[in-house]
């Protein structure tokens, strides 16, 4: 009986283990499957070029709105830093061609994911990206739905509703004085929990608890990262 016991247990021990294994094995192949689909998405985009068109027909010259973004090397981990959960909501603001909303979609199991951009053109292409994106993964039903789930909004963030977000992502290196502040201002409607993960800039506000600063490779070379999380 002790015998038979004995052998169930160790039984159920052992396939556990073997699930864990295959669990890790099927997820380390997605993330390299994934990492190939997006570089291939992005394959020779000039976004930096549509972003400097869009600012000189639309006569905007304010450093806010230098081009740069995300290497997808890089952004998985820096969401990884903050451990999302499924069903949990991310927000890019100034999401440019869609890189960091394409990469939140696909490397993890979140429920919703906006990206808010001005400038039309870039809103186009991230949207075409999207596209692209859906006529690569054809029936994959684990990529179709990690891609119906995000969202392209044509606006100036500070106008937009940012409250619902779990995690918001704000490549903000190049956001001048008056445009970080107005951010900052946006960032007190988050929920408590909600984490926050900008690059260069700093929040100061004891609403927010600072969590950690890494360096990280962006499209123009390392630069800080922080992340914060609501407390209060
Ligand atoms: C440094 S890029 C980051 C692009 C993307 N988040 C990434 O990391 O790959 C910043 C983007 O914010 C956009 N932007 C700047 N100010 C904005 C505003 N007030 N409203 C919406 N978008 C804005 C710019 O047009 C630009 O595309």
């Amino acid at each position: 009986m002790i015998l038979v016991r004995l052998l169930t247990v160790v039984g159920a021990c052992f396939l556990r283990i073997i699930k864990n294994i295959y669990s890790k094995i099927q997820k380390r192949q997605r993330s390299k499957i994934t990492r190939r689909l997006l570089n291939q998405i992005y394959y020779q985009t000039n976004s930096m070029g549509i972003s400097r068109s869009e600012r000189n027909r639309l006569n905007i010259d304010t450093d806010d709105f230098i081009y740069g973004e995300i290497e997808f090397s890089s952004f998985s981990n820096i969401l990884d830093r903050v451990q999302p959960r499924s069903n949990e909501i991310f927000y890019d603001l100034g999401c440019g061609a869609g890189k960091a909303v394409l990469s939140a979609a696909m490397n993890f199991d979140l429920s919703k994911i906006v990206g808010i951009e001005l400038l039309p053109g870039l809103c186009q292409l991230a949207n075409e990206k999207i596209q692209y994106a859906r006529s690569l993964v054809g029936n994959d039903h684990f990529y179709l739905k990690k891609l119906s789930n995000i969202k392209i909004i044509n606006d100036n963030l500070n106008h937009c509703d940012i409250s619902e977000s779990d995690i918001v992502f704000v490549n903000a290196t190049c956001f001048g004085y008056t445009a970080w502040k107005k951010i900052q201002e946006k960032f007190l409607s988050l929920k408590i929990g909600s984490r926050v993960i900008v690059t260069t800039q700093s929040i100061d506000d004891d609403r927010f608890l600072y969590l950690s600063q890494r360096f990280e490779l962006m499209s123009w070379g390392i630069n800080s990262v922080n992340t914060y999380k609501k407390i209060k």
